[in-house]
């Protein structure tokens, strides 16, 4: 099949690489860019578990194909920490506040969250329930991950911003935010 070349920012590092028309771009960040954090529950656009930022914005990366990204910024779970590995505000929240039990959901649940958190930086419980109602977990009962993100947000607005992405945070930022890879 031909290819097509295809030119992106992820985690601050810039790719370019030769990838089918139809690949998704889910696949291109976890098999060709070995970015794991970001899991697949469903390849349906109904879990959430795919969850990325494209241009400062929460997508699922199972609905979007990897040429469509063509000259995007986009951030994974393995981006949020700090270039130091101080966890995001959000990564500390889950931590602290128990918002995970198997984890699968939890990268997708994080980006959604600072997403969420980006455009409403106190929200009420109500809006976050609505704010993550497309990602989906099947451990907590969600009682923990709203705790968790009014925590964040509780913690201040400012400490929402997305650090500096560094890829020596990524395992130290992935063993939080996801304890089980498929
Ligand atoms: Fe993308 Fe479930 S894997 S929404
Ligand atoms: Fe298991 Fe959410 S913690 S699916």
């Amino acid at each position: 099949m031909s290819t097509v070349k295809v030119s992106l920012t992820v985690n601050g590092e810039r790719h370019e690489l030769d990838v089918e028309p139809r690949l998704l771009l889910v696949h291109l960040l976890r098999d060709r860019l070995g970015l794991t954090g970001t899991h697949v529950g469903c390849d349906t656009s109904n879990c959430g578990a795919c969850t990325v930022h494209v241009d400062g914005e929460a997508i699922k990366s199972c609905t979007v194909l990897a040429v469509q990204a063509d000259g995007a910024e986009v951030k994974t779970i393995e981006g949020m920490a700090s270039a130091d590995g101080t966890l995001h505000p959000l990564q500390e929240s889950f931590w602290n506040d128990h918002a995970l039990q198997c984890g699968y959901c939890t990268p997708g649940m994080i980006m959604s969250a600072a997403d969420l958190l980006t455009r409403n930086p106190d929200p009420s419980e109500e809006e976050i329930r609505h704010g993550l109602e497309g990602n989906l977990c099947r451990c907590t009962g969600y009682h923990n991950i709203v705790r968790a993100v009014q925590s964040a947000a509780k913690g201040g607005s400012g400490r929402i911003e997305v650090p500096a992405p560094a890829s020596e945070s990524a395992a130290t930022a992935e063993a939080v935010a996801s304890e089980v890879k498929p």
